[in-house]
This record gives C-alpha cells, structure tokens and sequence, in this order.
C-alpha cells in the first residue's frame, strides 16, 4: 500500500479542493498570531529604534507557517488555542530573529523580506543585529511567563531546535558551503537544520502542549515534521528560481547569484520537484496512526510544498 493509499480518507482529497479548505484556518490562526505578536509591544521600550526594527522584523508580513503548525498539532492532541498561543508566538519569533540576521550583509546580503526593506536596509546594521538578538530572547520570556506544566520541555525544544544543534548550526553549514563543490547527504544536513529544526519544533511544541513527552504520537508527528521541514526548504530553493521577486517579497534569484548550494543546482527543477513529492508522502503516512485529527496537518504539508511564495 502506497502512503497515499494508507492516508486517512480526508487527507486523498484532490490538492486544489484541500488547499481551499485550509484557506480559513490559515487566515484565523494568522489573525491570531498578529494580534498576540502585536500585543508584545504594547509598552514601549527604552530604546524606540530597537523596539521600531523589532516591530519591523516580526509584525505586518510573513506565513506565520510555524505557528499554523503549532496550532494544528496541538489541536490534532487535544490542546486548547489559549494554551497554543505562547508557543505560536515563540517559534515566531525565533524564525523573525533567523530572517533578519539571515538578510544581513555578512550572511545572504539581501535587501528586501517580506516585500519590505530589510532591517538593517530599513535601520542599519548594528540596530539589526540587536533586534535578531531581542527577538530571540524575547521568544523565550514569551515561554518562561507561562505557567505549563511541561514548560521546561517547551524551553528546550526551542532552545535546542535554535542553537548550535539547529538552526544556527544550518546557517553556518549554509555560509560553509557558498561556492564548494554539494552532494546529497550535506545538502540534506544543511537544511534539516536550517529550516528543519524549526518547523520540527513548532510541531513538537504543538505536541508537547496537549501531551506527556512520552506519547507515541509525538514520534509520529516528529516523522511528519522531518519529512515536511526539508520539502519546506525544497520549495523555498525552487520558489527562488521558479518566481519573481514580487510574489515572493524577497529578491527572487539570489541563490545562483550567490552561488549557494541547493536542491535544484544539484538535482534539476524536476528532482527537486520530485524529491520534495516524495517528502510529502512520507509526511502523509507518518499521520496515518492519527487519523482525521490529522487532517488540517496533512493539508498544511500539502500547502507547504505547493506554495507559490
Ligand atoms: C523563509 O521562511 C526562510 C526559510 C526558512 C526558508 P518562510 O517562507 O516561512 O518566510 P515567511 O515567514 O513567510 O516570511
Ligand atoms: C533561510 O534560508 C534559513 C533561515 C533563515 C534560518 P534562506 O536564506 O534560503 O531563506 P530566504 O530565502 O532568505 O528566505
Ligand atoms: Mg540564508
Ligand atoms: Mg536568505
Ligand atoms: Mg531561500
């Protein structure tokens, strides 16, 4: 039986019709998210520049795709969206931090996020360095004001899906690589953790909200997120040659430009394609245990791998 075949009856829906069914919980849960980023800076800061580029770097743009899946897995488990809310908000702003340190002149150089100026295009440079790291810290006074019985599980997850085992280490694997000759198996390492971890984590925090850390169906949905975090990276890289600067709201072309290593340099627009399908699969079947809960998270793996920005 094929992955597809053992997907739950919801989840074999034609694409397009699912990906219409997605379009209201994608719009309320990115209203929800806005509203409780917003709120953070309700009380003004001592420093109006920083507090002008943290706004800048989190508020008024973005999928808010990390959090939509913080919310459709702790759903899938029984959480409540008050409950979901912190975590939401902090792998946010954790992904916030990593885009405008990410757009810096150090690391991509690019000038344009989000169809807005850059932070440090929009600020200057020392100010977006300080705003990544406010942004950063911020995720996790975010977590530690919450009074969850697993917070500390909460806090590690997102700490170690950030650092030097993730997220961090992925960047540094990224700036490693410009120009050197890729294979598979580094390029796969490279963006499991550079964008891996993160969606990896905003499923488990998802997760971890709603149940015990030992609950099987964690392993199942870490399956999923592994599967759904590398196809969302696939299609970040074919998204860079495939559309324009407009739809994306970043400068569309810059991997080649800058000679960065990426699925489709290395496999051709149709492998990419092809392996990011494959992904998909996987992620399907690992949701199968969990039957039509799942469906808003079978959806959303779909939606990820088929977004045009
Ligand atoms: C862009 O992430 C950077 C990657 C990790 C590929 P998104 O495509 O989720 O960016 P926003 O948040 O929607 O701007
Ligand atoms: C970004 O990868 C990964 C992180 C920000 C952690 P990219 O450099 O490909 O992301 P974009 O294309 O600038 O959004
Ligand atoms: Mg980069
Ligand atoms: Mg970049
Ligand atoms: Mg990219």
């Amino acid at each position: 039986m094929s992955a597809k075949e053992s997907a739950p009856e919801s989840i074999q829906q034609d694409p397009s019709a699912v990906s219409v069914a997605l379009q209201p919980t994608l719009r309320a849960d990115q209203a929800r998210i806005d509203a409780w980023l917003e709120a953070l800076f309700a009380t003004p800061s001592v420093a109006e520049r920083l507090d002008a580029a943290m706004r800048h770097g989190v508020l008024g743009g973005g999928k808010r795709l990390r959090p939509v899946l913080v919310y459709a897995a702790g759903r899938a488990l029984g959480a409540s969206d008050e409950a979901l809310d912190p975590p939401a908000a902090a792998v946010e702003l954790v992904h916030a931090y990593s885009l405008v340190h990410d757009d810096l002149p150090a690391m991509d150089n690019d000038d344009l996020r989000r169809g807005q100026p850059t932070v440090h295009r929009a600020f200057d440079e020392a100010v977006a360095i300080l705003a990544g790291d406010a942004l950063q810290t911020l995720a996790f006074e975010v977590l530690a004001h919450q009074a969850h019985p697993r917070l500390a599980a909460q806090v590690a997850t997102l700490a170690e899906a950030s650092g030097r085992s993730g997220m961090a280490a992925g960047q540094a694997l990224d700036l490693a690589a410009v120009g050197q000759p890729a294979d598979l198996e580094s390029l796969a390492r490279m963006h499991r953790h550079k964008t891996g971890a993160l969606i990896r984590a905003a499923v488990r925090l998802g997760g971890l909200t709603a149940v015990e850390a030992d609950d099987p169906r964690l392993v199942a949905l870490d399956t999923y997120a592994a599967a759904v975090g590398l196809a969302f990276q696939i299609q970040d890289d074919i998204l860079d040659v495939t559309s324009d600067t407009v739809t994306l709201g970043k400068t569309s072309g810059a991997d080649a430009a800058r000679d960065k290593p990426t699925y489709p340099a290395l496999l051709g627009l149709d492998g990419a394609r092809a392996m990011a399908d494959d992904l998909l699969d996987e992620a399907l079947a690992a949701l199968a245990p969990l039957g039509d809960e799942a469906a808003t998270l079978a959806a959303l793996a779909r939606h990820m791998i088929e977004r045009d920005h």
